[in-house]
Formats: structure tokens, C-alpha cells, sequence
């Protein structure tokens, strides 16, 4: 079995097979591109709905891509709005970036005041403002909406496509998955790449009995499956998922094996047990032989989906070579010592990988600035990293 009957090649695809230009990510005039046309349109996750789940609760970021910091609160009437971080009198920052409860947002240069609905609530000495009309000057809003219990933002007020189009097929892939995991871990580091290199080499497993060798060992490789190849690949308009094959065979080390002894559900290999009540987007092949899978909702949301737990990375691009990469471990509440160590594990295990593929990210860059070669060349497998490109530059294209 060196390909899955499950698994159609890229050109299969109609993604092509010849060789792919990598000025996309190095130049500057198609990251302001990007920028200008992709993600000042594009529909943002920002993070879970209940990691502000009060009234007065908030969460502030500020997002280089989109030349803004944004607030985002939940209201009195329990919904979540987004607002640029701006003062309407002389433009200043309201908030620093963080999280919080309050009652209202004030300005500390003169301490106009606004309420969870981004409205002025309050204006110093209002009576010398002429013809000053205050429900006219509230925080800018952005748009915001909910999918799957995520939070996510649209710095267009009039989006081209309402979150519910935006995720297209993914609406219903993974109806209830989320539910019930909560925040374990979360970690961020910035590193001197592309914003779609640091995806590709996060979302296909071509490198992982290579680059992975030590860390990974032959848990997601076999003499039946050498390359790691995917057991399935899911391409839903530009969004994508590859599912994770994992060796049957494989086996743990004594550490490993104490954290998979006392899982609630066993990590990889999964069984047909723990895959039997997962949705549709969650080893869509219904492989038993799966480890997780890796999926990204266009442009930068990826989601790493496995049983019992999941991760959420997210991207935002600082500069055409420079990213922050934003990761977060969700999984069950422990019920038991076991449970923690079983949980601990992967938590642990998948920050040590992560840092294995981000080890490649700023050497691929320099050369690929070095400008010596213009062109990187895709195996049928690299599914994932055609669609990605492809995607964005479709999306720049159409829309220009
Ligand atoms: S700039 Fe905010 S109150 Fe003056
Ligand atoms: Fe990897």
C-alpha cells in the first residue's frame, strides 16, 4: 500500500503537476495584494467563543495584516461584536492588547468612554465640541460571526460573502467535534517566513519520515506506507484537509506507551470505536490506521483534528517574510491522573514536532529570497501545498 485507494494525486485534482513559482512569497507587491484584496475581505478566526463567555467579557489584538487592533466584546444582549481599537476624537489606541472584563472601554488620553457596543457613552466636556452629534462617533465596527462555537471577524463591514458562504462545505464537516474540549495550552512565537510557506510545511506529511524521524520515529510511517502518505485529501473550494495516516504497527515508547495506557481514547493509531461518532471532516476515510488530521479554513485557520483533542493554529502575516504563528491545545476536562497524563502527552509531543517543521521555515526563506532558483518543484502528494497557492492566487485574481 503505497497510496491509499482513499487518496487522489494532485493532478488528479486538477491542480497540475509541473513545477510552482515562489515569488508569491517573497515579493512585496503581491503580499500588499494579499492584503489589500484577501484579507482585509477574508472572515478571520480570532479564537473560541467561551474564552469570553460573560457579559463585559473581551479579548484585544493587534493585527498587523490589517493595519488595526481590534476589541472584541461580548454585549449585555450576550452577542459578540468587533470594533478597530480607535478613538474617534484624535485617533488613539483605547486598549492595550490582552483580555478582560469591563463595563465599557475609556480612552485614557481624555477619557471619552465607549460601551461594550463600541458607542460613546460618555464624551469630556461635551459641550465644547460644536454641533457634536455623539451617536455619530462609537469605535468603528467590524463584522463578527460564529462557526462551531470559533469567533471570527471581517475587517469589511459589508463582507462578499457571509461567514456561512465563507465556509462552505465546512459548515457541517464538523457538527459538534468542538464541543465540549476547552483551552489546555496556547503558545506563540514569530518566525522570518512566509506566511504560506509556515502552512505548507504544517499541512502536508511528504517530510514527516524525514524531518521527523527522531521525534515521530515510524509512528506515521510504515514498510506499507514509507512516504507517510495521507490517507485521504479533501479539497472543499479553498479550503483543504488531509487526513494523517498512522502505522498500525507502531511501537510506543515506554513513555508513550504509559500516556496511551491510560487515554480515555487511545492516540494513534485510532480504532474503529473512537472514529465511529466523529462528523464527516474528522477521518473522513474512516481510516482506523489515522493519527489526526489537518485542515485549513482559507486563508489561515488550521485545525488539527484528532480523537480526544485538537489543535488550533493560526497565521497572521506580519511582513512577506515574517509571521506569527499562534497555537492552541484543546481537549476534554481530566477526570482523572490518568487523563492528565494522557492528555499532557500529545500537548507536549505536538509543540516538540511543531518546533521540528518550523526548523526548516527561515532557511526556505533566505533562499528562496536568495533568487537563485524561481521555482519549487511538488511531488504528486504535495496536494496540500499546490492548493494552497493556488487558492490565494485564485482568490487575488478574482477578485482584483
Ligand atoms: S483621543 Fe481618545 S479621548 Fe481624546
Ligand atoms: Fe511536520
Amino acid at each position: 500500500m503505497n497510496k491509499p485507494d482513499s487518496l487522489k494525486y494532485a493532478h488528479q485534482y486538477g491542480l497540475g503537476s509541473g513545477p510552482m513559482s515562489v515569488e508569491p512569497c517573497v515579493s512585496e507587491a503581491y503580499f500588499e495584494r494579499e492584503r489589500e484584496i484577501l484579507f482585509k475581505h477574508a472572515w478571520l478566526c480570532m479564537g473560541r467563543e467561551d474564552e469570553i463567555p460573560n457579559v463585559g467579557d473581551y479579548m484585544v489584538k493587534d493585527i498587523d495584516i490589517l493595519q488595526t487592533s481590534v476589541i472584541i466584546a461580548r454585549g449585555k444582549d450576550n452577542k459578540i461584536r468587533a470594533f478597530h481599537n480607535i478613538c474617534p476624537h484624535r485617533l488613539n489606541k483605547v486598549m492595550q492588547p490582552g483580555e478582560g472584563n469591563t463595563r465599557g472601554f475609556m480612552c485614557q488620553f481624555h477619557g471619552w468612554t465607549f460601551d461594550l457596543e463600541g458607542k460613546l457613552a460618555h464624551c469630556t466636556n461635551k459641550e465644547l465640541f460644536n454641533d457634536f452629534d455623539q451617536s455619530k462617533h462609537g469605535m468603528p465596527a467590524l463584522s463578527a460571526d460564529l462557526w462551531e462555537g470559533f469567533i471570527f471577524i471581517n475587517h469589511d463591514q459589508n463582507p462578499r460573502d457571509d461567514l456561512k458562504t465563507w465556509v462552505g462545505d465546512y459548515a457541517e464537516m464538523y457538527a459538534g467535534y468542538f464541543d465540549g474540549m476547552s483551552l489546555h495550552g496556547r503558545w506563540s512565537v514569530t518566525v522570518d517566513c512566509n506566511w504560506k510557506n509556515f502552512i505548507d510545511a504544517n499541512t502536508e506529511a511528504y517530510h514527516a519520515p524525514t524531518l521527523h524521524r527522531q521525534s515521530l520515529r515510524d509512528s506515521f510511517a510504515s514498510p506499507d506506507n514509507p512516504n507517510c502518505a495521507f490517507n485521504a485529501v479533501e479539497l472543499h473550494g479553498r479550503h483543504r484537509l488531509g487526513s494523517v495516516y498512522a502505522n498500525p504497527g507502531y511501537q510506543p515508547m515506554p513513555i508513550e506507551g504509559k500516556s496511551f495506557t491510560y487515554a480515555a481514547t487511545p492516540l494513534y493509531p485510532a480504532t474503529a470505536e473512537t472514529t465511529a461518532n466523529l462528523p464527516p471532516g474528522v477521518n473522513p476515510s474512516k481510516n482506523p490506521a489515522w493519527a489526526f488530521d489537518v485542515s485549513v479554513l482559507f486563508p489561515t485557520m488550521q485545525l488539527g483534528t484528532a480523537s480526544g483533542w485538537y489543535l488550533l493554529m493560526m497565521y497572521w502575516p506580519i511582513a512577506v517574510d515574517k509571521t506569527l504563528f499562534e497555537v492552541s491545545f484543546y481537549c476534554y476536562e481530566a477526570e482523572t491522573a490518568g487523563d492528565l497524563i494522557a492528555q499532557e502527552y500529545p500537548a507536549i509531543h505536538q509543540r516538540d514536532v511543531i518546533r521540528e517543521d518550523m526548523s526548516t521555515l527561515e532557511g526556505t526563506q533566505q533562499m528562496i529570497a536568495s533568487g537563485v532558483l524561481k521555482e519549487m518543484v511538488l511531488c504528486d502528494e504535495e496536494i496540500t501545498v499546490r492548493h494552497n497557492h493556488k487558492s490565494v492566487n485564485d482568490y487575488l485574481n478574482e477578485n482584483s
